[in-house]
């Protein structure tokens, strides 16, 4: 039995989760108000976004003091109430760990920029230009150059993000140190683990070499020189023997570009390094040509071999995470499902597709009610630093501003990082004050109020994937087998564990469609788990599903 096998993370974007002093952003006594909700929805863990000092370019994820906290969210002392609250409760805390890079304001920074022969040098990756242009030609993940030059000392360091995002030089082994450190000053403060940030970018390809640039871009990606790059594995290797090895704790590492195959290494227990990665391929599979910005319908074929390669490849060897949504996602229902006319039906549905595989499931905050994507007018209302970005790169580019917004109406992390919703009052009960972005106008009708009160609201269908996970160890333990992998609207598949089954069905489309049992699939129900539509009895092997409809039979 592993405790991190049978739990269900909730996500806390700290900034727009609850304010308690209106001032307008999230903070930690806010935080502390509505652990009763989330220990009423069942949650196991809470994985709280960055709540350190920060200069906030990139909310949080440019840390500028690893060992406290912003003073927008409260202190430390507010954060060691937050984790006996949470403890108090039985439920565990999970911190994010930022160690690709730091803010540019964090001391080490502000050291190593002073001198080239400073004792802080080191902790970054400094290098001379090359014919009085960059290093070399990678593209930030924010755009423009991965390089900054710095007057100072008249060379340039390296950022994978912004500018203000410096990356962090793994190949120092006192900045190695530094960094085990702190995981272990927290540590012994008793948390339960922590989420790491683009952890498979910490080790970079030696010589840092140009990226082949075919089409003469100005920069090009060189995400390969840097993702699950050389000493990756021994990196995190060593993290666990330094650090994690001594403590009950969960991780989960950030991975973009993680295939199966190395996660696998990164997850095996034999190989001790993490516990789960969050991948990011079926994030991808609504990319066009290009990248996110790019859109292209999802074909549900793909999703379906895509989530069924990962369930398939890690069983029995390494341990999956489960997400639909984060804080730099859009929002599921809005994405896969339909947050108009259907949008309880196939906010349910797509928790039901995910929760009943194996892994880990993880719920950002909101998803529970089911929020949905957001569309301000003006890019002035937009506060998140890619979306900015993207914007103005584009514009110059010569692009249709209409066309871009679509984009970011689309694919914008900002859909994820509205104001919680908790009620219909004003600002939708998230603050007295006027809150760090807008809130999203359907506040009236989409809120946790509401949902608590409503039996039928997916906030409840959630308390009872949670519960049924609980109660039922097939859900946690079972394989599974994809069915009808052609099928271009049914998600179907088949979990199986000491002698019992679950047949999973999972309508994906806003039309009714007949499923069909194949002939060969060996499977006698006993009762229907959970569902989003009420079903009388009838032939299991053969029905029609109404809209986005979601069932769940037990058996054999
Ligand atoms: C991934 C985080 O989830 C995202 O919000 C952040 O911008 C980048 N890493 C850089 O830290």
């Amino acid at each position: 039995m592993t405790w991190w096998k049978e739990s269900v993370v909730y996500q806390i974007y700290p900034r727009s989760f609850k304010d308690s002093n209106g001032d307008g952003i999230g903070d930690i006594k806010g935080i502390i108000e509505k652990l009763d909700y989330l220990k009423d929805l069942g949650v196991d863990v809470i994985w709280l976004s960055p709540i350190y000092p920060s200069p906030n370019d990139d909310n949080g994820y440019d840390i500028s003091d690893y060992q406290d906290i912003m003073e927008e969210f409260g202190t430390i002392r507010d954060w060691e109430k937050l984790l006996d609250e949470i403890h108090g409760r039985g439920m565990k805390l999970v911190m994010d760990l930022v160690v690709n890079h730091s803010s540019d304001e964090h001391e080490w920074f502000q050291e190593s920029r002073k001198s080239k022969d400073n004792p802080y040098r080191d902790y970054y990756i400094w290098h001379q230009g090359k014919d009085g242009k960059e290093p070399n030609n990678w593209k930030s993940n924010f755009s423009g150059s991965a390089w900054q030059y710095d007057e100072e000392t008249q060379e340039y360091y390296l950022h994978l993000f912004s500018k203000k995002q410096p990356d962090l030089n793994w190949e120092n082994p006192k900045l190695r140190r530094e960094v085990y450190n702190m995981m272990m000053w927290w540590l012994d403060k008793g948390i339960d683990g922590f989420r790491m940030d683009v952890i498979n970018f910490i080790s970079k390809v030696p010589g840092l070499p140009d990226a082949p640039n075919p089409e003469g871009k100005k920069y090009v990606s060189g995400s390969k020189y840097y993702r699950n790059g050389p000493r990756i594995h021994e990196f995190l290797q060593e993290m666990n023997r330094e650090v994690l090895s001594k403590y009950d704790v969960m991780t989960v590492g950030e991975m973009p570009s993680v295939d199966v195959e190395e996660a696998k290494k990164y997850t095996n227990e034999a190989r001790n390094e993490l516990n789960m990665v969050f991948q990011f391929e079926h994030m991808g599979l609504d990319n066009g040509e290009g990248g996110k910005w790019n859109l292209k319908p999802l074909d549900l074929r793909d999703l379906k071999e895509n989530l069924t390669k990962w369930q398939t490849g890690l069983h029995g060897v390494g341990w999956n995470s489960l997400y639909w949504n984060n804080h730099d996602q859009p929002r599921i229902v809005s994405r896969f499902g339909n947050d108009k006319e259907y949008r309880v039906e196939s906010a349910k549905m797509l928790a039901t597709c995910l929760h009943m595989m194996q892994g880990t499931p993880y719920i950002y905050q909101g998803e529970e009610i089911g929020m949905t994507n957001v569309r301000f007018d003006s890019i002035d209302d937009y506060k998140d630093i890619e979306t900015l970005n993207i914007y103005k790169e584009k514009m110059e580019e010569g692009q249709d501003p209409t066309q871009i917004m679509e984009s970011i109406y689309a694919k914008g992390r900002d859909n994820g990082r509205t104001p919680f919703q908790w009620d219909a009052t004003k600002n939708a009960g998230f603050t007295t004050g006027e809150p760090w972005i807008k809130v999203n106008d359907n506040y009236p009708e989409i809120n946790a109020e509401q949902a608590v009160a409503d039996p039928e609201s997916i906030y409840h269908y959630y308390r009872e994937l949670i519960a049924l996970r609980k109660t039922h160890p097939i859900i946690v333990y079972g394989d599974y087998t994809l069915l009808l992998p052609e099928h271009e609207e049914i998600f179907a598949y088949v979990r199986a564990y000491e002698g019992e089954k679950l047949l999973v069905v999972t309508n994906f489309s806003q039309d009714n469609v007949e499923f069909q049992l194949p002939d060969d699939a060996d499977f006698t129900a006993k009762e229907l788990l959970i569902g989003n539509y009420s079903v009388s009895e009838g032939d299991i092997r053969r029905f029609t599903m109404k809209p986005f409809e979601a069932r769940v039979y037990i058996g054999k």
